[in-house]
């Protein structure tokens, strides 16, 4: 095991995903975390991460006390050299312009740190405190034209620090320094796959669960399912999934998940069919966050309701994944949309909470499903919002609206299959904005509705571009629409990105 030791920096989750890539399991925690937890966990390697503080300032984040006397490699990138460099006794100052961007690293002495790069590589730098003196016993291994210590060694500690960043893909030898690191200086052994994951997890569960029941409220979406999954693995018919289909799912969605939990894996699994209850409480309403609200609380009424009939359920499962642990870390942001996902669920339930899936990234999420046997379409789907197609029908949700959006939904989803684009874009789905226009059909006039296609490019949903599939595709989606489906006579597509606009139209 690494630990990854987080000071608040922007690239933190890139770095336990580069040290995961060289085969070596890892884990980050908070700053603050007491030097007898880290000591416990017996890591092999430790690495302090960037952040956007300043060392020499007050109440900033610094090292635990004692860390650098518990002989274990420590790797400082960026704010983290400099907490080396500062605690050890070296010199951190505040430089008038900053380094930003791409800039060539100068080698100043063999270092296995650098052992394979070469003088004049191209590393990628974001800062403007810099280490203008390394402490006592270390060597400076690495300088650029802005910082007089762009790394630094103490071989005898084993302590290192870079200023620059190497798990970001701008720095093209910073997988390198990983693997120098990891491999020559922690000297850990490159074995942990996703194979290894599963394992440890299985056994895990199995020890928290022991004899006592747990429950999982199942979206259908790739996370919950992996972790159902997981969790099913390791304590079978222990385990109790909840899937509310409120009628807002895409075609045969409802059926296909059914399918896939009940029959393929044997779970104990219970669908509750609440469409109506949901339309109802729909009905008049034009709102989005109104919608979202609605939606949400009306998601934990009937889970409760099922909760409760099962009796006492000791654990929850949820299938939260790394970056919602991140972003819902974040105080300031303002709040855009009020996400409704299964995991809002009751407070007044006591559950002990499981997250199998905590420390991992999405691509890594799906290489688990693909280990656990779950079906590729399903590893593969696209993220799909809790609330689902009442988000995507504009305006009142009716059962009208939604059977057109779900057609039209279904044949842009085959055309993109088809077309052999659907692991390249993110998301493609059909909304309906709610508008009627004139049309000509077979020589008369029609009035009927727009829909409008949506399909974006982006690497983590929070910016997104427009996707650029080709014509001939819309072509086709547009003319199969408007042929197959009653009630539509023009199709659209939006070609705004996130920002100004959102990928969902609500
Ligand atoms: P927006 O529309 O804000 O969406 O650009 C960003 C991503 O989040 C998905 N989304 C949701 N997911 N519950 C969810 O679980 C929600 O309420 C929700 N709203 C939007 C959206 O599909 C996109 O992937």
């Amino acid at each position: 095991l690494v630990l990854v030791i987080d000071f608040g920096g922007q690239y933190n989750q890139l770095i336990a995903r580069r040290v995961r890539e060289c085969g070596v399991y890892c884990q980050i925690v908070p700053y603050d975390y007491t030097l007898d937890k880290i000591k416990a966990k017996n890591p092999k390697g430790i690495i302090l991460t960037g952040g956007p503080a300043s060392v020499y300032a007050q109440d900033t984040p610094q090292a635990v006390k004692g860390l650098f006397d518990i002989n274990v490699p420590i790797l400082g990138i960026c704010y983290g050299h400099q907490i080396i460099a500062n605690e050890l006794g070296g010199v951190v100052e505040h430089a008038d312009s900053g380094e930003y961007g791409k800039t060539s690293i100068k080698l100043e002495k063999k270092a296995i740190l650098f052992n394979g790069i070469n003088n004049g590589d191209t590393c990628w730098m974001s800062h403007r405190d810099y280490v203008a003196k390394a402490p006592e016993n270390f060597k400076i291994i690495a300088t650029t034209k802005a910082a007089p210590v762009a790394a630094m060694a103490d071989d005898k500690r084993k302590i290192y620090g870079v200023q620059f960043h190497p798990e970001v893909e701008h720095t093209p030898f910073g997988k390198k320094v990983l693997q120098n690191f990891l491999f020559d200086i922690c000297k850990v052994t490159g074995n942990w796959s996703m194979a290894s994951f599963v394992e440890s997890k299985v056994k895990q569960i199995k020890e928290t669960v022991g004899s006592k029941k747990v429950l999982c409220a199942l979206s259908g979406g790739v996370d919950s399912s992996v972790a159902a999954v997981i969790t099913h693995k390791a304590v079978g018919k222990q385990l109790t999934c909840i899937f509310v289909d409120h009628g807002l799912l895409r075609k045969n969605e409802g059926d296909q998940v059914e399918k896939i939990f009940k029959k393929q894996f044997d779970m104990n699994f219970i669908r509750v069919n609440a469409q109506n209850r949901f339309l109802t409480k729909l009905e008049g309403v034009s709102d989005p966050e109104k919608k979202r609200k609605i939606i949400g609380e009306e998601f934990i009424r009937v889970f409760e309701e099922e909760a409760n009939k099962l009796g006492k359920m000791d654990f929850l499962i949820q299938g939260t994944i790394y970056p919602d642990v991140v972003e819902s870390g974040t105080k300031t942001s303002a709040t855009i949309k009020s996400h409704h996902n299964v995991g809002g669920l009751p407070k007044d339930i006591q559950f002990k909470l499981i997250e199998p899936l905590r420390e991992l990234f999405k691509d890594e999420v799906r290489a688990v499903g693909e280990k656990l046997g779950i079906p590729h379409d399903l590893v593969w789907r696209q993220p799909f919002p809790g609330p689902g197609l009442a988000i995507r029908v504009l305006g009142e949700v009716t059962e009208k609206k939604l059977a057109v959006t779900r057609e039209a939904d279904a044949i842009f989803r085959e055309e993109i299959a088809n077309a052999g684009l659907s692991e390249k874009i993110w998301q493609y789905f059909a909304c309906l904005p709610n508008i009627k226009s004139v049309g000509v059909m077979g020589d008369s006039r029609t009035y009927c509705h727009t829909i409008a296609l949506r399909a974006v490019t982006s690497s983590d949903a929070m910016t997104s571009e427009w996707a650029k599939i080709p014509y001939e595709v819309l072509d086709k989606v547009a003319n199969r629409i408007v042929n197959e489906v009653p009630g539509v006579n023009r199709v659209v597509y939006d070609i705004t990105s996130k920002p100004p606009a959102t990928i969902e139209w609500e």
